[in-house]
């Protein structure tokens, strides 16, 4: 790269970065989606002990070989070694599958948004809309592509620098707004104290090898790892700053936002619908959230600012993982940034299609029995991400060996957490993921 590297200033600049690229719709739209599918309380304690030690430990790793090698992700595993190179190919893969479905998600919020701005809140509310409005043959397209372009137009203007300031200032009203409502619904609606005892209470019948699956394939989604973002990020992160201490806070940021997420929607959805509503997969926050601002006075203007909080939210997530796919296409194949970018939205738009299609006219066509969106999602989450994981744990653990990075770790600060680091990376993490994926192969029944 020609251009010179340019890194965060302070301390808060690296957390806040991370953090603006981790929280998004990963952590509003999934989170409360999975932890209703996948037994509430249970699925919250899995998520927790995996993201303070798998998760710690992996983006441990990503930023310290980040910041060691000073490169993204391709360039940073082949200066560990050539032989590594494929590591970085896999990871850099995955955000421009995820772009894709992600903006189709990001066309949603958009939509919802502009129905509150309009008028159209009472009429969301109703049951069927959602499945009505997706399943619709021009709109969703309509709002995706918008969703795409601005993250396009951003990326080419480099202006996104502004809108990560806008967005640090609309996070912490994310936060309030998603607390007040919370305590609102829980307060006013019969039933949702249930909700609240179904998310929190963990019932270990629940518990299987699909709630682990489950909630590693939403950590690495949600704090963005397995996928070379936190390695670029780590390139950025200057010598002085404590790695471990930076996690830390972003995984606290990250998983707050996640649970209050999870509280402001579950309890809701049961006591709209009971356990019933649990499984209405990804469509369950555009479903019951309008709902909830129904019942509440001055609704609608709750629903605009809270679907505005969300658009920023999911448009910084969108914009770091075009960034990142430009950036891959700008080093490997040489490319001026505007030629690289509308590629990129060419390429993204096409396969972003296919998911908004899976809902209309492609919807008899399903891949495993999963709707093409489900499909990408699977795809990243619960296949690309975890190999991408187990190879990096791989070359960690056992070609480079954990010493190498540790040192790295070790450079802004004390690394207390060196033990859990090294057992993580050369036992735990790798053999759990191996027979995660055998079992999801179907190689192994667990
Ligand atoms: N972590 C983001 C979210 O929770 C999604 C994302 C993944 C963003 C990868 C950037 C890169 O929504």
């Amino acid at each position: 790269m020609s251009e010179k590297r340019s890194s965060f200033t302070g301390k808060l600049g690296f957390v806040l970065a991370a953090a603006g690229s981790a929280v998004g719709l990963g952590n509003i739209w999934r989170f409360p989606y999975l932890a209703a599918q996948y037994g509430g309380g249970i699925f919250l304690l899995v998520y927790i002990i995996l993201t303070l030690t798998f998760g710690f430990s992996l983006m441990a790793a990503e930023i310290a070989i980040g910041r060691k090698t000073g490169q993204s992700p391709i360039g940073a595993f082949t200066a560990l070694g050539k032989k590594y190179a494929i590591v970085g190919y896999i990871g850099a893969a995955i955000p421009a599958l995820i772009l894709p479905y992600y903006s189709v998600i990001g066309g949603w919020v958009l939509k919802y948004m502009v129905g509150f701005v309009t008028g159209e809140g009472k009429a969301m509310a109703t049951d069927g809309y959602f499945g009505a409005y997706i399943s619709g043959p021009s709109e969703p397209v309509a709002w995706f592509i918008v969703f795409i372009t601005i993250t396009a137009f951003i990326v080419i203007l480099g202006v996104n620098k502004g809108i990560e300031k806008v967005s640090k200032v609309m996070m912490p009203v994310l936060i309030a707004l998603t607390i007040f409502i919370a305590v609102y619904t829980i307060c006013t609606m019969d039933g949702a104290i249930e909700g609240v005892k179904y998310y929190i209470l963990p019932d270990f019948k629940k518990f299987s090898f699909k709630t682990v699956v489950a909630a590693m394939g939403q950590l690495f989604y949600s704090l963005s790892i397995a996928m070379g973002i936190m390695i670029t990020f780590g390139s950025y992160m200057k010598k002085d700053i404590s790695i471990e201490k930076s996690i830390h806070q972003i995984e606290i940021f990250d998983t707050g936002v996640a649970f209050l997420a999870g509280l402001m929607i579950i309890p809701a959805v049961y006591a709209f619908s009971g356990l019933d509503g649990m499984n209405s997969g990804p469509g369950l926050m555009f479903i019951t959230l309008p709902k909830i601002f129904e019942t509440m006075p001055g609704g609608n203007i709750i629903g605009v600012v809270f679907f505005v909080m969300v658009f920023f939210a999911a448009l910084t997530s969108s914009i770091s993982l075009m960034e990142t796919v430009v950036a891959v296409f700008q080093d490997r194949f040489k490319m001026d940034r505007i030629k690289a970018t509308l590629l990129v939205l060419v390429i993204s738009v096409s396969l972003g299609l296919i998911s908004v299609f899976g809902y209309s006219i492609w919807s008899d066509f399903t891949l495993f029995k999963m709707q093409m969106l489900d499909f990408f999602d699977f795809l990243t989450n619960s296949l690309m991400m975890p190999i991408c994981a187990l190879l990096t744990c791989i070359v960690v653990g056992y070609c480079i060996k954990p010493k190498a990075l540790i040192e790295e770790l070790e450079i802004g600060g004390r690394f207390r957490s060196k033990l859990l680091f090294k057992v993580m990376i050369c036992g735990i993490a790798p053999v759990c993921i191996l027979l995660i994926l055998l079992s999801s192969f179907g190689v192994i029944k667990i």
